[in-house]
């Protein structure tokens, strides 16, 4: 199948590769000249495990190519997927300027009728809403379809050929049907549903990844209440197969381009439709409240922060990926400069990304060890799984005194304090 795919960032690049290498003939499209050109002499514009190798292989085979002109590729392909970006608006709801631009491109360009897949994250109702843009005009026939991503940074390119399942929303089954075949030899769930239903099921599914996230963080608080372990208590919680092990990680909070705006815009969509949807208040104030109380922390132990030497570990919002969007560890350092500490800090893919969000007198550091030389004492931030690994008797030398926040209890807290370390985490004494 011939496909068009229009916005090459997270979503639509790890799209276009992988529908390339199911052997499909893909064209993709981007505003960004420079990513284009970056992206035809075969390098990723970001990082992401597995990618680089793929869109070099299928580059060199032609099964991939990338324009910044639309009309160029448009009634070369019968199936165009959205990719753009959704931000969210002042009032938390998805800015949907992109998606319509690109609907009211295609009304204009193309020749033919298409089938329009929406792979963006977007409202209830948006699928109705571009079938209007599209069809504008009589004499073509378009169908909107809604096609929602489910990928993780960081295992994006795995998560395409392995997910979890595949929802298609389409109002005529045979449309559904068509767009669920261009996966045939991704074997998992397949699900064809209303458009409104897979819109809903995106959001929906990452609220609910983001309410387990505040759900394990508020134990985190009962926790150093109370004295018990939460690592322990995630566990035991999570061999409960009705509530499983994933994402009851206590730490600093979700960030991402997507949790902290998807629970937003739910709720405000919900609001929207005359529905106020408590649980996701409570949700994105839990998260807020958490990194705050990290910082809390630090301030409590170190005193004021004015002056004082801090490494950092990590800037990306999780390991794995260069993504800093809504990055707690970002936010951390913002705390940190505005209070006045001097802050050196390292992630293995971040820095070029943190660079354009953050400003003050940080110092960007060639490794790890470089951030705690004197230091007053050393953060993690990022679950980096390298960090985790670092040699502590090192780190012990080179710090001024052996203090570690860890936002991601990411260290084993028995051996670390065993090493003489003073060590902070969450939810554990
Ligand atoms: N990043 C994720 O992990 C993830 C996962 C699931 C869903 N999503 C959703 O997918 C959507 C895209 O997310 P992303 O992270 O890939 O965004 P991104 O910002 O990385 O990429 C968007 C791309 O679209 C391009 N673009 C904007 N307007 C365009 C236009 N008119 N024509 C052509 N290109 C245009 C931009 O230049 C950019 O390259 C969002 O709705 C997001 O919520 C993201």
């Amino acid at each position: 199948m011939k496909i068009t795919i229009v916005g090459t960032g997270y979503v639509g690049l790890v799209s276009a590769v992988g529908l390339a290498e199911l052997g499909h003939r893909v064209f993709c499209v981007d505003t960004d000249p420079q990513k284009i050109e970056i992206l035809k002499s075969g390098r990723a514009t970001f990082y992401e495990p597995g990618l680089d190798k793929l869109l070099k292989k299928n580059l060199a085979n032609r099964r991939l190519s990338f324009t910044v002109s639309l009309a160029q590729v448009i009634d070369q392909s019968e199936i165009i997927f959205i990719c753009v970006g959704t931000p969210p608006q002042p009032d938390g709801s998805a800015d949907l300027t992109y998606v319509k631009q690109v609907a009211a491109s295609i009304q204009t360009l193309s020749k033919q009728g298409k089938i329009v897949v929406t792979k963006s994250t977007v409202p209830i109702g948006t699928g109705a809403m571009l079938e209007q843009i599209l069809n504008k005009k009589p004499g073509r026939v378009f169908e909107a379809v809604s096609c929602p991503e489910f990928l993780r940074e960081g295992q994006a390119v795995y998560d395409f050929f392995h997910p979890d399942r595949i929802v298609v929303g389409a109002d005529k089954q045979s449309v559904g049907f068509k767009v669920i075949n261009l996966f045939s030899a991704v074997k998992t769930h397949k699900m064809v549903t209303s458009r409104e239903t897979a819109e809903l099921i995106k959001y929906a599914a990452n609220a609910f990844l983001a309410t387990k996230i505040s759900f394990i963080n508020e134990i985190s608080n009962v926790c150093e209440k109370t004295g018990a372990d939460v690592e322990e208590v995630a566990k035991g919680m999570g061999l409960d197969k009705r509530i499983n092990p994933y994402f009851l990680k206590a730490g600093i909070g979700y960030g991402g381009s997507c949790f902290p705006k998807d629970v937003r815009a739910l709720r405000q969509l919900s609001g929207g439709n005359g529905y106020n949807f408590r649980l996701l208040k409570a949700v994105i104030e839990v998260n807020n409240k958490q990194r705050q109380l990290f910082f809390e922390k630090i301030k409590k132990v170190l005193g004021s922060l004015e002056g004082k030497k801090i490494g950092v570990l990590g800037l990306a919002f999780k390991g794995n990926t260069d993504d800093v969007r809504e990055s707690a560890a970002v936010d951390l350092i913002k705390k940190l400069v505005k209070a006045k500490a001097k802050v050196s800090c390292f992630d293995p893919q971040a820095v070029a990304n943190a660079r354009l969000v953050l400003n003050g007198r940080i110092r960007y550091c060639a490794n790890a060890y470089e951030t705690m030389e004197q230091a007053d004492a050393l953060i993690i931030a990022t679950e980096w799984p390298q960090f985790a690994k670092l040699d502590f008797k090192k780190v012990k030398k080179l710090l001024r005194q052996p203090i570690i926040f860890d936002g991601k209890n990411l260290l084993n807290h028995q051996l670390i304090k065993k090493a003489g370390f003073s060590y902070y985490s969450v939810g554990r004494s």
